[in-house]
């Protein structure tokens, strides 16, 4: 079997995805497939034309943001029927827009923090302390976190793209992670993080967050998460691999602990010390056998 491994993107994560795409290519010609490493840029007629010549049977897709993640290369691969792994045009478009995979986690009875899109010039919809995020980036680039004594103030200052921003109440308490992986949660891991924040210096700076799996959690709230992911997974219809995020806000007292579902990455990254791999190991998936499942249950 051939396989394709799309890599680097024109997206802010574009660093992330070749180091994703280096590590699952190793993994595959480990586990016995032909791997051709497909560095892309900018021009989507430069990987027409690459996948034209490299003729695979499968495309792995390890691109991470903005065209790889969000509907755009799904749906050129869509048109050339090149099977590809992770989730479809719908599911990946559904995801990434931040705001829209909200209103279908909530139309499924799924719990979100609550906030809303604001407008450059509005004011914040909740009191602080807030989140705002840009509406379609991933690795927490742009997120800001406005505390409630904090002095920035990046609805006034705008360092945004767009006009349009989400803002959500900040949810205090510890941050989860769930690898799902088709119709199986695999298992729920809490990441630690020096900077308080898991921002994207904690995510890939080397001793910038811990992995701690499982999650020490109660055995119900474990329970609890993973049917969560899986139930954010299928709402938005997701395929094949996905990585829910959560917070864990055991910090109320006298009240039981309380999930919040952030989002769902439909492009997790997938170095071999990443979230999705690592939760996989512990459940004694390897790193080879992991993307191995993942280009056999590629579709089109
Ligand atoms: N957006 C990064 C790659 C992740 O979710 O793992
Ligand atoms: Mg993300």
């Amino acid at each position: 079997t051939r396989v394709s491994v799309l890599m680097g993107g024109a997206s802010s994560e574009r660093e992330v995805s070749l180091r994703s795409g280096q590590a699952v290519g190793a993994a595959l010609e480990q586990a016995g497939y032909t791997v051709t490493l497909v560095e892309c840029g900018h021009d989507p007629v430069t990987l027409i034309r690459d996948l034209r010549e490299s003729r695979p049977d499968v495309v792995f897709n390890a691109l991470h943001g903005r065209f790889g993640e969000d509907g755009c290369v799904q749906g050129i691969l869509n048109l050339l029927g090149v099977p590809y792994t992770h989730s479809g045009l719908l599911a990946s478009a559904a995801a990434m827009d931040k705001a829209f995979a909200r209103r279908v986690f909530a139309a499924a009875g799924l719990p979100v923090a609550e906030g809303q899109v604001v407008h450059r010039g509005e004011a914040p919809p909740v009191p602080r302390p807030y989140v705002v995020k840009p509406l379609n980036e991933g690795s927490s680039v742009g997120v800001h976190i406005v505390h409630q004594n904090s002095n920035n103030d990046p609805l006034a200052d705008w360092p945004f793209m767009g006009d349009e921003v989400l803002v959500e109440a900040f949810i205090p308490g510890r941050e989860l992670t769930v690898a799902v992986m088709g119709d199986r949660a695999l298992g729920v891991l809490e990441i630690t993080s020096e900077h308080g924040f898991y921002d994207y210096d904690a995510k890939y700076a080397p001793g910038g967050s811990r992995h701690i799996m499982p999650a020490p959690l109660p055995p119900e709230d474990t329970a609890e998460a993973g049917r969560l992911a899986l139930a954010a997974h299928r709402a938005l219809g997701c395929r094949g691999v996905s990585r829910a995020d959560l917070r864990y806000d055991d910090t109320r007292p006298g009240e039981a602990p309380r999930l919040v579902l952030l989002e769902v990455n439909t492009q997790p990254g997938m170095t071999a010390t990443s979230l999705v791999p690592d939760i996989a190991a512990h459940v004694g998936i390897s790193f080879p056998e992991l993307v191995r499942w993942m280009v056999e249950n590629a579709q089109c």
